[in-house]
């Protein structure tokens, strides 16, 4: 597929671009997409529009045959179905704010809007604000949000009384998505789905929702025993650092573009700080660079050049700029070790094929 671009007027390479600044290599970007929908075909995949936050990207990824999108907040699924994006949207988070629900309610004439709950609070929440459709939350190893398995069942029934419809369940095995030890990580990911189909079989509806990049391989190898309908993946379209030692079939397609503002005889140092990239994950990379340290509006990184890519799977991806003796004025990219916090940081980002600037995206459903 060739995504129609709109070359920016004068900005046509990337050492034209103010940076900090995300690029996306297209075809990297492209490849991902393709292989996972390859993968997870169609409504099998119900990507999380989080990790990228843009109603561009999850234009293409509709492209790709997906018209079921997950969401991790309102901003996002007001979003989505304002951008006609609104096939059916998953709210796989738990609100009770009732200003914001009652929003979503609003929106559910255009779109089919479905909104997590694990909680009598949050049924209550969902009901009073007229949301038509949920899903029961299951807590499947994560202590995050979901209710107890056994408890899955009352609260579907508690749920129906108030009018909603209960669509099925979802749950979010996070503590399994990234493993140095596959075949626990599998083991453990079908252990953590015989939980959920019980509580799915006590709470009815036709929806198993689970999953993420790190497992989507488990999960489409084992459809059939697993039972789950559909698998929630988002950092597979852009990829970072943790997710890349995975050997996942996913290249690395975003980058945070910088400029080298200083050099000293062992070190440089670029404009790209925590301020502009999310940092829980750990440094970032710059391939054939060992980086130092971040701190606010820097990235520290030694100059002697280093023998395998810093940059986790970059060797297989489309990053292969590398800051071989950086130059004040000279760019470099770095590598993110967690996409998604890095991208709710930038108002846009810029489509490239290799140095080639290609268009510009909004990231428009950044905020809550
Ligand atoms: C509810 C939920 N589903 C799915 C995912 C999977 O995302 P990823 O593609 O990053 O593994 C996440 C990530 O945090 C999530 O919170």
């Amino acid at each position: 597929m060739r995504v129609r671009v709109s070359p920016p007027a004068r900005m046509t390479t990337v050492h034209d671009l103010p940076t900090p600044a995300v690029v996306v290599d297209i075809d990297a970007l492209e490849h991902n997409l393709a292989t996972m929908a390859a993968r997870l075909p169609g409504p099998l995949l119900r990507p999380h529009v989080k990790a990228h936050k843009s109603t561009a990207l999850a234009d293409l990824q509709r492209r790709y045959g997906h018209h079921h999108f997950t969401c991790a907040t309102v901003r996002e699924m007001v979003g989505m179905a304002h951008a006609g994006l609104g096939d059916d949207l998953l709210l796989a988070n738990e609100v009770v704010d009732l200003d914001r629900l009652r929003e979503l309610a609003s929106l559910q004439d255009r779109a089919m809007i479905t909104v997590a709950v694990d909680s009598d609070a949050t049924v209550d929440a969902a009901a009073r604000a007229g949301i038509r459709h949920v899903v029961i939350d299951v807590n499947i190893g994560l202590p995050r949000c979901g209710c107890a398995p056994s408890t899955a069942g009352r609260l579907a029934d508690a749920a129906r009384r108030r009018g909603l419809v209960v669509r099925g369940v979802m749950g979010y095995e996070g503590h399994l998505m990234v493993s140095d030890d596959r075949a626990a990580q599998r083991r453990e990911t079908l252990s953590a789905m015989q939980v959920l189909n019980k509580a799915a079989l006590d709470v009815g509806g036709d929806v198993i929702s689970a999953g993420g990049t790190g497992n989507h391989d488990v999960h489409a190898e084992h459809r059939a025993d697993t039972g789950v309908t559909e698998v929630q993946a988002g950092s597979y379209a852009l990829m970072d650092t943790y997710y890349g030692t995975l050997g996942l079939p996913f290249r690395q397609a975003v980058s945070l573009l910088g400029t080298v503002i200083s050099t000293q005889e062992k070190w440089a140092v670029a404009d790209v700080g925590l301020k502009s990239l999310g940092m829980d994950h750990g440094n970032p990379s710059i391939a054939g660079c060992k980086v130092w340290f971040c701190s606010d509006e820097h990235i520290t990184f030694a100059t002697e050049k280093v023998e395998s890519s810093a940059a986790g799977s970059s060797a297989a991806g489309a990053i292969t700029m590398r800051a071989a003796q950086p130059t004040v004025g000279s760019r470099v990219r770095v590598i993110p070790a967690h996409v998604d916090p890095t991208m709710a940081m930038h108002d846009h980002l810029w489509l490239v094929r290799g140095d080639e600037v290609l268009d510009r995206w909004p990231i428009d459903l950044r905020g809550w």
